[in-house]
């Protein structure tokens, strides 16, 4: 709905031809298509034993009103394939994604990653960004045996569904404690309203993970509203909100429908600042929700003002092949795939018991968003940063360590 699908199109297009010089072959590394495209169409041979490629499958929302978050993922993970194949690739194979599209839809995930896994011949996933997906996808992948590798899920259940699921970022509990101490500690607020999407199992974990924490530090949820991811109008939610005078409201939503709440809750007079969580990283947010979003603040997994070295060239490089600063998501995608094909060159052979395996033994991995090192629910524990929202720009607060 808020798509502008020139703009898209465009987009595509310039995803296709970075997606081209990334590799070696360009016929054979589609952009991002249709998961429930024909499945004779487009689908790649499993890649032959002794084979100069290395088959990555990657699902995302490119579309719907989540795509900046498949979008900037899908640009990280082609960012770093280009630097690994620059520097000769994996056992002197090349790395090749094909990428689908899953609209913002878990159904489509599951499709997606089906066909990558079954025709394409993949031999790892990437993807996908929202907990709700990687739950719909990571039973497959595991059934296949094939290692998932989420980039920035932080849903705790996406990593308990197999012992093939991996994550590179924090999950939940830590994420919903860190917005819940901000709240106490820096906002210095003891009663919070929460505003939930009961349709995203992201959503509705750091409500509850959020709530705990607060509760333990003394707080008080006056009220604890929900909607449904797609809906528009907010305001009878926000009505029970206003009265009941809440200090602050926590919206764990995705940045779509949280920039038409921020905008409604304005509206009707309500000023209190908003909090969130990671979903809330695209600059659609403050397109959306415009300057109704000033003075909010969420949790990240990274922040572009962070001067270390790593950081800032990653900046400069992701900036030279996009235009745009990059934001979490392009961060993590770019970890999560520099992390796999580490796994892949660490790795005995390539058979997916064990990538699995190195997948698992990552450890003390420097990332752009961190160091990354995998526990033994393959989980990364790393600490998350607070920004706050001010004219269209995320200012760096505060990090708080897990
Ligand atoms: N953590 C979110 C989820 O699990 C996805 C997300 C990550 C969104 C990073 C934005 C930035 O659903």
């Amino acid at each position: 709905m808020l798509l502008n699908a020139k703009r898209y199109s465009t987009a595509l297009i310039a995803l296709t031809l970075i997606t081209g010089t990334a590799c070696t072959k360009k016929a054979e590394t589609p952009a991002p298509t249709d998961a429930s495209a024909p499945k004779t169409e487009a689908a790649a041979p499993a890649a032959p034993a002794g084979s100069d490629i290395i088959r990555i499958g990657e699902v995302g929302s490119m579309t719907g009103s989540e795509a900046t978050f498949g979008q900037s993922t899908h640009n990280g993970i082609l960012l770093a394939l280009k630097e690994i194949n620059g520097r000769g690739g994996v056992k002197g194979k090349k790395l090749e994604v094909t990428s689908l599209d899953d609209q913002g839809k878990p159904e489509e995930a599951a499709t997606a990653v089906t066909r990558l896994i079954t025709q394409n011949g993949a031999q790892a996933i990437l993807g996908e960004v929202a907990s709700s997906r990687s739950i719909a996808m990571a039973p497959i992948a595991q059934k296949y045996q094939i290692p998932m590798v989420t980039p920035s899920s932080t849903n705790p259940k996406v990593t308990e569904l197999g012992d093939y699921i991996f994550r590179v970022c924090f999950i939940d509990p830590f994420q919903g404690a860190v917005m819940a101490k901000f709240a106490l500690e820096n906002l210095k607020v003891k009663k919070v309203a929460i505003l939930r999407d009961v349709k995203s199992d992201y959503s509705v974990g750091l409500a509850n993970f959020f709530t705990d924490t607060f509760k333990k530090g003394g707080g008080t949820v006056v009220v604890d509203q929900s909607y449904s991811g797609g809906d528009m109008d907010f305001k009878s939610q926000l009505t029970s909100i206003r009265a009941k005078n809440p200090e602050a409201i926590f919206v764990p939503g995705y940045y779509t429908e949280v920039g038409l709440i921020g905008g409604q809750a304005r509206e009707l007079g309500l000023k209190v600042p908003m909090m969130g969580g990671d979903g809330w990283d695209s600059s659609k947010l403050t397109e959306i929700g415009g300057a109704a979003m000033n003075g909010s603040y969420f949790s990240n997994h990274y922040s572009s003002e962070n001067q270390a070295p790593e950081v800032q060239q990653f900046i400069k490089t992701y900036k030279e092949a996009y235009g745009g600063t990059p934001d979490a998501l392009a961060a993590m995608g770019y970890d999560a795939t520099h992390v796999l094909a580490e796994a892949m060159a660490r790795a005995q052979s390539l058979s997916p018991l064990d990538i699995r395996k190195e997948l698992a033994a990552t450890k003390d991995f420097h990332g752009v968003t961190g160091k990354i090192s995998i526990d033994a629910f393959r989980n990364a524990i790393k600490p998350a940063v607070v920004l706050k929202v001010e004219n269209g720009q995320f200012k760096y607060q505060t990090t708080i360590a897990p």
